[in-house]
């Protein structure tokens, strides 16, 4: 009797642990069905990717967006609201559908690019937006420009390059707990070592995370968005194809090199984007229509290789003959520069030369922003304020109605380099 009931204790307590152990394996299966990341990797490949801010040539009121599906998606298209509608159910966020351009990745591989600019928005207004159809991003936000000169900060950076993912992500991060109320983010060219190279572009848009779906991007071409130039007939040269598709750039410059060279206003100051890479003889007389007609205080332009260069290599532009007499008759105020991998601040020059204290001048910089170092050579020592050799930079600029502040910091956020121009 005692026996029989030991032995059938002993059977619950197999059959218990059988069917405890099937539990504990069903529930891990369950566990993998739902968990969202592995769900995410193997069904979900139009999930939105890249999302990336762009000004606009009126950023006050308009806005561009775009991201990247690695499938077809059925009518990609954005939502946006006014920040402090969001959480109202008796608003509802309008809809702008977006262009899709298709990239050929490689062997039927293909990328679809999706874009939309934003009208009609509100100065000064926090909005939140989302992307995509079904998945849809998270909502993120971004602010609109005043429409008249009001102070900000924008943060300027020199090439980044090489080891992006792994050595610039700290930069960006860097960046952004210094400045994180920057108004946009300017790179002065080189953010990829092979411009054609997806994988590259992949690197710089894991290093930046999110900040780009909340902080727009302004970049400049350098040579490195193109094609190597040793291996490229001279009539394919052109940027990379990935460039226009997966950035929103305003299109108001020289024919043939919309979203290179272009220009827009922010809160006082027009900036105008060069391209040193192609057609520079046609941007000369673009150049100065644009300052001629130009009613802001403030002017800035951009260009990735140097006026005035650092380089130990023969570097010369031609950019003091065309362009340098163009920055003296509008009174350009400062040249963000990239492509020297070191660093350098001019004195305010005018004529090639430094001014007085009582003469209004251009101030020249170069910067680097990327782990690929040369050293300052001395071969324009006699217009340098300062040069920095063998490190990485980011710049914050702040523009207000009478004085212009700029700081250089290293990756320890110290201070390396600062000065102010007054109007
Ligand atoms: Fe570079
Ligand atoms: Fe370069």
């Amino acid at each position: 009797m005692l026996q029989n009931l030991l032995s059938s204790i002993v059977k619950s307590e197999v059959i218990l642990k059988l069917l405890y152990r099937y539990l504990v394996i069903a529930g891990f299966c369950l566990l993998l069905c739902f968990n969202p990341a592995i769900a995410d990797e193997k069904t979900i490949t139009h999930f939105p990717e890249r999302i990336v801010l762009n000004l606009t040539e009126t950023p006050f009121k308009s806005q561009a967006v775009t991201w990247r599906t690695t499938q077809k998606s059925g009518s990609p298209r954005v939502e946006i609201i006014p920040v402090s509608e969001l959480l109202n159910p008796d608003k509802s966020p309008k809809t702008f559908p977006a262009v899709t351009s298709v990239v050929e990745l490689g062997e039927n591989t293909f990328a679809y690019q999706h874009s939309v600019i934003f009208n009609g928005l509100m100065p000064d207004m926090i909005y939140a937006y989302r992307v995509g159809d079904d998945p849809w991003s998270e909502w993120s936000q971004f602010k609109t420009a005043s429409e008249k000169p009001n102070p900000f900060t924008f943060l300027y950076f020199g090439d980044v390059q090489e080891h992006v993912f792994s050595m610039c992500s700290q930069v960006f991060r860097t960046a952004f707990q210094k400045e994180p109320e920057a108004g946009f983010w300017l790179f002065a060219g080189d953010m990829v070592n092979n411009g054609p190279d997806d994988s590259l572009w992949a690197e710089f848009f894991s290093a930046l995370g999110w900040i780009p779906r909340t902080i727009s991007l302004i970049p400049v071409a350098g040579n490195h968005e193109y094609p190597d130039p040793r291996k490229t007939p001279r009539d394919e040269l052109h940027i990379t194809p990935l460039w226009r598709p997966q950035f929103t750039l305003p299109e108001n410059g020289p024919k043939g090199l919309e979203e290179t060279v272009f220009s827009f206003e922010y809160q006082g100051v027009c900036f105008v984007i060069l391209n040193g890479n192609e057609q520079t003889a046609e941007q000369a007389p673009w150049l100065e229509t644009v300052l001629s007609k130009n009613r802001q205080p403030w002017t800035i332009v951009a260009v990735h290789q140097p006026v005035y260069s650092i380089s130990e290599r023969k570097n010369k532009t031609g950019f003091q003959d065309l362009f340098v007499p163009i920055f003296d008759r509008y009174g350009v105020d400062l040249v963000l520069q990239g492509h020297d991998h070191s660093y350098a601040r001019t004195l305010s020059l005018k004529n090639h030369q430094p001014v007085s204290d009582k003469e209004k001048g251009t101030v020249y910089i170069i910067s680097n922003s990327g782990p690929k170092f040369y050293s300052a050579s001395n071969r324009n020592d006699h217009l340098m304020a300062k040069t920095l050799s063998n490190s990485i930079w980011f710049q914050s600029i702040r523009v207000e109605a009478n004085v212009l502040k700029y700081t250089a910091y290293n990756m320890q956020k110290e201070i390396v380099d600062a000065f102010e121009i007054k109007k």
